[in-house]
């Protein structure tokens, strides 16, 4: 087989969610010369890819509204026509979910692949030429093998290389991310046509990016990095939380330990920042997957040091929720709290595995009242959140919780506030008009350490800090 460096005309990506969608954007926007389709099975998504009103994008991320506004119609395009799309293409993303299996063997843990064996299913009988098939989705070591095995065993004959270029992008930052990415990770054969097509795809990020920052390496090790990535990312936030239950129950200020070693350039200052617990689409599903494909292979003690960073997490948020409890007498029903923020960080209306459903549904079932309110998250998700627990009915749960788009309306006779997202625009509120609006004592949780302390409690305020006694 024979791939070329320069003869990148199209590229298709199937799956146009959080990844997909940001990364061909920049992809477009850096490659005029090429053509970037982003399919989707759902008809929904696309559509609102493609809608007329930039701020209906179904996916919300600082600056990519200005770059689709660019691109969109002229190199890329969102569409239903997988299987166009994968016909004319010479590289081909798959970036559809991969789930924690909910069902059968590795229930809870293992990632289920069923979305990208159908994507790998469906090239195999649509490609009438070479393709190189990307995998853009985090997915468990040894898939792209898997995918091979499928494509070479239906396929119409024609050859196909595969590669894991996994997406390291944030929420909230991800087209600055994909812009100024600390390295790329290309991973594939060391065959003659596996280098040929990691080349290839390294030459589309060589329109931005500096050539050494794209690294090469074998497909395992690709796919193993990303997740040992997100698994040391969230053990750090599992570490200071840790730390920041001490802190707590000492006079150490959880800030202050952080910047103390945070300063030693060992250890660095990033991501110790302590909170109400990591959320996102891929922390937890990233080390579930680590843990389970460790015991797969008889790695008990390895296996049980990554799940003990799920265990801190589930601990801090649950701590959270029970402090709120205890603190206001040891019983919420019936009385209002306001959350202020339901994504699981700021700047994105994404809300996969946010603290703030767990706390909501610990509150819940002590049957307090709780009104939300978030700046980009919409009231249907926030009920389909809910609703997907399962541990009360949609019709209790719209009873108990209501959405408002007024935070400080919201306030009105409330026992209390949990800050549970760090939206900037928390701290620029008149906290002294939000006090008049409270009942006393006005209790003010802060999950995500915003506010300033002093200042809080000058106003009046019970104010608990999370990390600080
Ligand atoms: C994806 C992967 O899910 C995840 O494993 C990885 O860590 C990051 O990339 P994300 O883009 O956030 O995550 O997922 P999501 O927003 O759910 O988008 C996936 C899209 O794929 C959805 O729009 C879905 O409709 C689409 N899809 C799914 C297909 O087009 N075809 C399928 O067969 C399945
Ligand atoms: C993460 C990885 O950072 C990214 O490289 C990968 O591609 C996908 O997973 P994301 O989940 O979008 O990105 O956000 P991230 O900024 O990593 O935050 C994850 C969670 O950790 C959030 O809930 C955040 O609030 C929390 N967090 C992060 C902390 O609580 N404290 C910190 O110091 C940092």
């Amino acid at each position: 087989m024979n791939f070329t460096m320069t003869k990148v005309n199209k590229i298709c990506c199937i799956g146009a969610g959080y990844v997909g969608g940001p990364t061909m954007s920049v992809i477009a926007s850096q490659c005029p010369e090429i053509t970037v389709t982003v399919v989707d099975i759902n008809q929904a998504r696309i559509d609102q890819w493609n809608d007329e009103d930039l701020d209906n994008l179904p996916v919300y991320e600082p600056g990519l509204k200005e770059i689709v506004a660019k691109t969109r119609g002229k190199n890329l395009f969102f569409s239903t026509e997988v299987d166009k799309a994968i016909d004319e293409a010479e590289i081909i993303f798959i970036s559809v979910n991969t789930p924690t299996k909910t069902y059968g063997k590795g229930k809870g843990q293992a990632a289920d692949l069923k979305f990208v064996e159908l994507c790998a299913r469906n090239i195999a009988k649509v490609a009438k030429t070479d393709k190189i098939v990307v995998e853009k989705s985090t997915l468990p070591v040894r898939t792209a093998s898997a995918i091979k095995s499928i494509l070479e065993n239906t396929g119409n004959g024609v050859n196909f290389e595969i590669l894991s270029n996994p997406e390291f992008l944030a929420e909230g930052t991800a087209v600055e991310d994909l812009l100024k990415a600390d390295r790329v990770l290309i991973g594939g054969d060391d065959t003659k046509s596996g280098q040929e097509a990691k080349d290839t795809l390294s030459s589309i990020y060589e329109h931005w990016l500096p050539k050494e920052r794209i690294l090469q390496t074998n497909v395992w090790s690709s796919e193993l990095s990303k997740l040992v990535a997100n698994a040391f990312l969230a053990q750090r936030v599992s570490s200071i939380n840790a730390i920041s239950a001490l802190c707590e129950r000492t006079d150490a200020n959880v800030a202050e330990v952080s910047r103390a070693i945070g300063t030693d350039s060992r250890i660095g200052p990033k991501f110790l920042n302590a909170s109400v617990g990591f959320g996102g689409s891929c922390f937890q599903k990233d080390i579930l997957n680590l843990v389970y494909i460790s015991r797969s292979f008889g790695l008990t003690e390895v296996a049980d040091y990554w799940e003990q960073v799920i265990i801190m997490n589930d601990y801090q948020k649950r701590r959270f929720a029970e402090n709120i409890i205890s603190t206001l007498y040891n019983t919420v029903s019936g009385k209002k709290i306001v959350f202020f923020g339901w994504a699981f960080k700021k700047d994105t209306n994404d809300t996969r595995e946010s603290a703030a459903i767990n706390i909501a549904d610990a509150l819940l079932e002590e049957k307090a009242e709780i009104v939300v309110y978030d700046p980009k998250v919409s009231e249907k998700q926030i009920f389909a959140d809910l609703d997907y627990l399962g541990t009360r009915s949609p019709e209790e749960n719209k009873k108990l919780l209501k959405v408002v788009s007024n935070p400080i309306d919201a306030v009105e006779n409330a026992h209390a506030i949990a800050v549970l997202t760090e939206w900037d625009e928390f701290k620029t509120y008149s906290w002294n008009d939000i006090y008049t609006k409270m009942l006393k004592p006005a209790f003010v949780f802060d999950g995500r350490r915003i506010l300033d302390k002093g200042n809080m409690e000058s106003l009046g305020f019970q104010y608990y800090k999370i990390g600080q006694s």
